[in-house]
Parts: C-alpha cells; sequence; structure tokens
C-alpha cells in the first residue's frame, strides 16, 4: 500500500484556539462551544471524514504576557474562555465509533494517581479510544493561579514529568494483571486480589502506595502524545511518545524538527519509524481556488492582531509589544516554551521574520503551515510537505469553525482517497491499534517493549 496520510483535528474547548478575530463572522459557530451538540456533530462530521483522531489541547492559566497584562486575551478571547476538554470525549465517545480523541492534561500541577484514574475512566468510556498529549505547561500565570510563586525551570519541569510517567506506568500497566479481572457471578468473585498489586513509589516528587483503583482500560497505558520540541522535551519525547506532534511554518524548520526527532528516538533505543510524528497545520479548501483565496482573504482580513500577539507573546514567553512591528525576532532561551520562538527564528535561517509578520502568520492557524486552493493543490500541498519533512500526517487547525472540517470532509479527503493515500475505512481495533505499528512490529492495543512502559507490567 502507498503511504498513507494521517489527519487529526485540532481544538480547544474555547472560543478562539489558532484564529483570534473568526468567531466575529455572522457564519463562525465557535461560541457554540458552551452546547453539547457542537461537540457531538464536530465529532460525527470527523468520523464520517475518517480522521484518526479529535485531539483537544489545553492550557493552564491565561495569556498575560503581552503588555504585561491579561488585557489583550481577555478582549479577544485568545484562548480565554477555556473550559476542561475532558469532560468532551465521554460525549462524543458515545456518538461515534471510531473515532479516537487526544486530551491535553498537564503534569506540573497535580499528583499522577487522579490523572491517571481520569485517563482510565475515558479510556474504558471510549472503548480504548483515548490519546494524552502530555505537556508541561508554560505558563507563569498558571503557575501562580495554581499556588506557585512561578513556573518551574524549563527543564525541571521535564524531570519531574519523567517521574510523572514512571508512577502513571506503575499504576496503569503494575497494579493489575491480565486476567485480574474474574468478574464470575456465580462464584461472587468481581477482582482476584493475589492479581492486583500494591503499587508503591517513593522518588523526589512524588509519593504513592496503594492499590489503583481502576480496573485495567481496553489499552491500559492510554496513547501517549507529546508536543515540546526543545533539546529536553525531545529526549523526553523519544522515551515516552507514541505520536509527536510539531509546529514549524516552514518545511525547512519541519525537517530538521523531525530529524532531530527520529534520532533522538534511535538514541533512546527506539524504532525511529514506530513513532507517528504529525505536523500542526492548516487546510483552506474549497471547490475553486479562487473561492479558496477569496475566503482566504477574507479571513486573513478578519485576523485580531492584538489576539495573534496575545498568543505569540504567551507561547514564547516574550512580551512582543515591546518591540516594534519591523524589528526581527531572535532566538533566546526562554523558560515558557523554547520551540515556538525557534520556529521564528533558528529552526530555517533562510528566512527571518520579524515581529509583524509573525504575529500576522499565528493569526492563522498558529505556528503551523498553511495550505489555500482547490482539492487538489492542497493534497499536493500536503503530500510535498510529507516528502519534505517526513512527517506522518498532519493536525488540523479550524480557521472557521466548523467550516473548515467541513470543507476538508467534502472536498480534501475525497481527493485524498482517489489517490489511495487516505483510509476509506477505519481499522479495527483501539487507537493504539488504529494508529501505531510497523511492519516490524505490528500495532498492538497496550504498550509493548521496547517501550520503557512496557517494563511496568506485572506477571504472576
Ligand atoms: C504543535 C504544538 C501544540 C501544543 N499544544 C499544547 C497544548 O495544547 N497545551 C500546552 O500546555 N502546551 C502545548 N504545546 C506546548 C508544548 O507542550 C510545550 O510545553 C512547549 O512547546 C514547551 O516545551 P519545549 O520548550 O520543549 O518546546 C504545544 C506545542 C506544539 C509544538
Amino acid at each position: 500500500m502507498s503511504r498513507q496520510i494521517r489527519l487529526n483535528a485540532f481544538t480547544m474547548n474555547c472560543v478562539v484556539h489558532l484564529a483570534p478575530g473568526q468567531w466575529t463572522a455572522e457564519s463562525d459557530r465557535s461560541t457554540g462551544y458552551l452546547d453539547t451538540g457542537h461537540w457531538v456533530d464536530l465529532a460525527k462530521l470527523l468520523e464520517r471524514g475518517r480522521f484518526d483522531s479529535l485531539f483537544l489541547g489545553d492550557i493552564t492559566g491565561i495569556y498575560d504576557v503581552a503588555g504585561g497584562s491579561a488585557e489583550m486575551a481577555l478582549r479577544t478571547a485568545a484562548q480565554v474562555p477555556m473550559n476542561d476538554p475532558a469532560p468532551l470525549i465521554p460525549l462524543m465517545a458515545h456518538a461515534t465509533e471510531h473515532l479516537g480523541f487526544g486530551v491535553t492534561l498537564s503534569v506540573s500541577y497535580e499528583h499522577p494517581y487522579p490523572l491517571a484514574r481520569r485517563l482510565t475512566t475515558l479510556d474504558h468510556l471510549s472503548k480504548g479510544r483515548v490519546a494524552w498529549n502530555i505537556v508541561t505547561s508554560y505558563l507563569d500565570s498558571g503557575a501562580r493561579s495554581l499556588g506557585l510563586d512561578a513556573l518551574v525551570e524549563h527543564d525541571a519541569r521535564y524531570d519531574r514529568a519523567d517521574e510523572f510517567l514512571d508512577v502513571c506506568y506503575a499504576l496503569w500497566e503494575g497494579g493489575w494483571e491480565d486476567g485480574a479481572v474474574v468478574r464470575d457471578r456465580e462464584a461472587g468473585v468481581y477482582g482476584d486480589p493475589a492479581r492486583i498489586h500494591r503499587v508503591r513509589h517513593d522518588g523526589e516528587h512524588f509519593r504513592t502506595d496503594g492499590v489503583f483503583q481502576c480496573e485495567p482500560s481496553p489499552q491500559r497505558t492510554p496513547l501517549l502524545f507529546q508536543a515540546g520540541g526543545s533539546d529536553r522535551g525531545t529526549r523526553f519525547a523519544a522515551r515516552h511518545a507514541e505520536c509527536i506532534f510539531v509546529g514549524a511554518p516552514t518545511p525547512a524548520g519541519l525537517r530538521r524538527t523531525v530529524d532531530r526527532l527520529r534520532d533522538a528516538l534511535r538514541d533512546a533505543g527506539r524504532d525511529p519509524a514506530s513513532v507517528r510524528i504529525f505536523a500542526m497545520f492548516t487546510v483552506i479548501v474549497d471547490e475553486t481556488e479562487a473561492l479558496a483565496k477569496a475566503r482566504h482573504d477574507a479571513y486573513r482580513a478578519r485576523v485580531s492582531y492584538d489576539g495573534a500577539l496575545a498568543l505569540l507573546s504567551g507561547w514564547t514567553g516574550i512580551d512582543l509589544s515591546r518591540y516594534a512591528p519591523d524589528d526581527t525576532l531572535a532566538y533566546v532561551d526562554t523558560n515558557a516554551g523554547q520551540s515556538a520562538l525557534a520556529s521564528f527564528s533558528k529552526l530555517d535561517p533562510s528566512r527571518t521574520w520579524t515581529v509583524r509578520d509573525a504575529v500576522e502568520f499565528v493569526g492563522i492557524g498558529g505556528r503551523g503551515g498553511v495550505a489555500v486552493g482547490d482539492p487538489r493543490q492542497v493534497a499536493d500541498t500536503l503530500e510535498a510537505w510529507m516528502d519534505e519533512t517526513g512527517v506522518d500526517g498532519f493536525n488540523l487547525a479550524s480557521v472557521e469553525m466548523p467550516r473548515t472540517f467541513e470543507d476538508i470532509v467534502a472536498h480534501l479527503v475525497p481527493e485524498l482517497q482517489r489517490r489511495g493515500v487516505y483510509k476509506t475505512e477505519y481499522a479495527d481495533g483501539t487507537l493504539r491499534e488504529k494508529l501505531t505499528g510497523t511492519e516490524a512490529q505490528p500495532a498492538s492495543a497496550t504498550l509493548q517493549a521496547p517501550h520503557v512502559g512496557a517494563a511496568f507490567r506485572r506477571h504472576t
């Protein structure tokens, strides 16, 4: 079979995810995020389009870096207000059969035990269709809201995250053996205590000692996504991630990120091809190029510069309102997200970005690439990015909700299917079985060696 393009939809439980200003249009439905029907309809639409998953980003805190206050973000709804993504999943899972659900949960503000329990519950209710996007959080405002003086130092956040994952693996993989759930009505025995183990961990950041409250879900450990692209983030990804989410505005910048990730996977003793890499991307597609371009022009005219400035300042940790719009962006290490600034500077030295260029760029789809055109043009662009960068697929953001996804399902998906590069039916099984696996190591519902988590499995 020819190479397959994987597609996830990328959004957040809020009004403005990556398209500040668009909610003001009459035709836009982003403000419907408070309605259950909004999410159920979206999930059904994506399943019709054979998307692998709906990927829900999330942040802890608000964007108060630009101008030194939250004013710009609050006025423009730049990722605030923002509701909790996890409760959306059972709603959407109930209305679909195959679509996966990625949920972003931060490891920086809670103990692993309740987070592991929440994900196990979601994996049960979705019958094994949940992925966890592991983030360490990058907003100082979030740290202060959660009672810390400031954000923990960048690399130390990942050290803590490594230990967090070890506790989760111990709970998910090491607590209940296969066969521990007997469910024998006649004997009146549900669980076999001999196969259910106390989990003990006494580490630098976390302690736990007890039986995990949940029986194993179909995937045990949910499919693991990760998105940090700094040096330390890349090492973390190489140890834990089964899918990696990257974002860069040019193919050259993305190629460097992908190469670094695949090298790091090899260094960590894992098959670089066993991990699926997805690029953040935006598609504006219509029946004709002229129609798509006209819509793109209308979207560009509607971008909220302040909203985009608030987002980019929050991602980079730099108050970009203090610079003139024509100043050139240069890379500096910051304690927020390091890869966001890198993608507009050192990742692709062939292109320099002014503050204005970068702000206007992120106003439509964040820091990923953008393709505008008729179905053939957009399919050509996606295939070219796959060839040039080595990614396995795309996390597609919306500009106009839900029109962006409706157009993709109506126009782009049939074109990709006609080319034989996109599935016409879902594979059976859990999200891990649908998304991972290589010729050398076929996919399975649960983690397998050499993934670090598999070593936590208990057998008697
Ligand atoms: C494409 C992409 C999407 C991301 N989505 C989220 C998100 O939803 N929530 C979050 O807290 N961080 C998100 N991040 C940020 C990363 O998880 C990470 O915190 C950030 O990139 C800083 O880590 P780094 O310095 O290793 O890049 C995203 C990053 C990328 C590249």
